[in-house]
């Protein structure tokens, strides 16, 4: 038999293992062993946006539940498809399963993308599944790497390149909003290196040190101290989602807060507040990556900004490991560490499932 991990789709508290017969491709079809995945608090966004967005789709379950979408790596078991071969492996977004089958279709040196019916509306980017290889720019050794940090760092190098493409919107400086996330960290990261604007962390009593120490934020303060914040022309970078925060952040710095960007929702359970559109300051707006990357790629050619984004990456893998430990825990300990990301994982912790 085969694990999946689900859980009802309108109460993420309520999760379930179900097994399922083992998955044998049809014609044109294989079927991917998944030996690992990452869970962060990006997963859980995917569950509480899944109507939205339509994350719910990709992976269907029976009746009310559903299978939360990660990135993983998985190797082909299986195969009807006489361009994929038993044993290549790839990267991509799967089910919290031992197993999953796709229909390969634009297959190149590079990898292909699942034409399965049920995917065939859904955003390309997540139907794509990428060859694991050095040549396709996946470093032996850094498969854990791969799977936590590249869907979240590919937003972090974006949105450091979308402000810099809009002069930072006139701000000096640049609030990042659930400091200690991933995704924001990455971006202090690249905001650090540029250099120019001051960076202000928010985040949670709890992880106040773990951000200090991190050394690339300029000033740290916790969601009580959001009234300390300097008046100044200021952009706030919101992975948070946190809606009290929000609204104290716009009216504290009233027309001074140049650029309101909703990035993330990490306190999916703070979302009660004030109504983002009639806040004083400019108008929160969801930041769309995929539309800077699209004016990028034909500023400056699909090669040049791919290769942009692999030299910062390889930059911040070179730094990640003294801030972030990985843990890895086994398919069957999944609803745990599920939990703990769900409650509020410690920032110092990236979590690798394996199969
Ligand atoms: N729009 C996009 O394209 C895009 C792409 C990537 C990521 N994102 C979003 O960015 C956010 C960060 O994702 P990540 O994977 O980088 O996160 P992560 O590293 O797993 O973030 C962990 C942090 O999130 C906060 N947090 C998480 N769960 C919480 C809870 N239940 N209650 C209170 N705080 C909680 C805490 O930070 P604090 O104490 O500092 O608040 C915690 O240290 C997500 O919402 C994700 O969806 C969006």
């Amino acid at each position: 038999m085969s694990a999946n991990f689900e859980v009802l789709r309108g109460d993420l508290n309520q999760a379930r293992a179900v097994e399922t017969p083992p998955l044998v491709p049809l014609s044109g079809e294989i079927v991917l062993r998944i030996e690992k995945f990452a869970l962060t608090a990006n997963n859980i966004t995917y569950g509480v946006a899944g109507d939205l967005i339509g994350y719910w789709q990709f992976f269907p379950a029976e009746g009310d539940w559903g299978r939360i979408p990660v990135w993983g790596i998985g190797e082909v078991s299986s195969s009807e498809h006489p361009d994929v071969q038993i044993g290549q492996r790839f990267y991509g977004y799967f089910p919290m399963s031992q197993e999953l089958r796709v229909k390969p279709a634009k297959i190149t040196q590079r990898g292909f993308a699942d034409a399965s019916e049920h995917r065939s509306a859904l955003p390309v980017v997540y139907n794509q599944y990428s060859l694991v290889s050095p040549e396709n720019g996946f470093a032996p050794g850094l498969d854990n790497h791969a799977m936590l940090y590249r869907p979240l760092f590919t937003t972090s190098f974006v949105l450091d390149d979308y402000f810099a493409d809009n002069d930072f919107f006139n701000a000096d400086s640049v609030i990042l909003g659930s400091a200690s996330s991933k995704t924001a960290f990455g971006l202090a990261f690249m905001l650090h290196r540029r250099g120019g604007k001051k960076v202000v962390g928010l985040t949670s009593q709890s992880n106040k040190d773990f951000v200090e120490k991190l050394g690339i934020y300029d000033e740290v303060l916790c969601y009580d101290e959001v009234e300390n914040l300097a008046d100044e022309p200021s952009a706030y970078i919101d992975m948070a989602g946190n809606k009290e925060v929000l609204a104290r952040v716009h009216h504290h710095l009233r027309e001074n807060l140049v650029n309101s960007c909703s990035v993330g929702i990490t306190h999916w359970d703070a979302r009660q507040g004030e109504d983002p559109t009639s806040l004083p300051g400019a108008s929160p707006t969801m930041f769309f990556a995929p539309s800077q990357i699209v004016k990028r790629n034909k500023e400056l050619g699909p090669e040049v900004y791919q290769q942009r984004i692999t030299q910062a990456t390889d930059a911040f893998f070179a730094v990640v490991d003294n801030w972030v430990s990985i843990q890895e825990a086994p398919l069957n300990e999944v609803e745990q560490v599920y939990r703990t990301v769900l409650k509020g994982p410690a920032p110092n912790i990236g979590y690798i499932v394996t199969s």
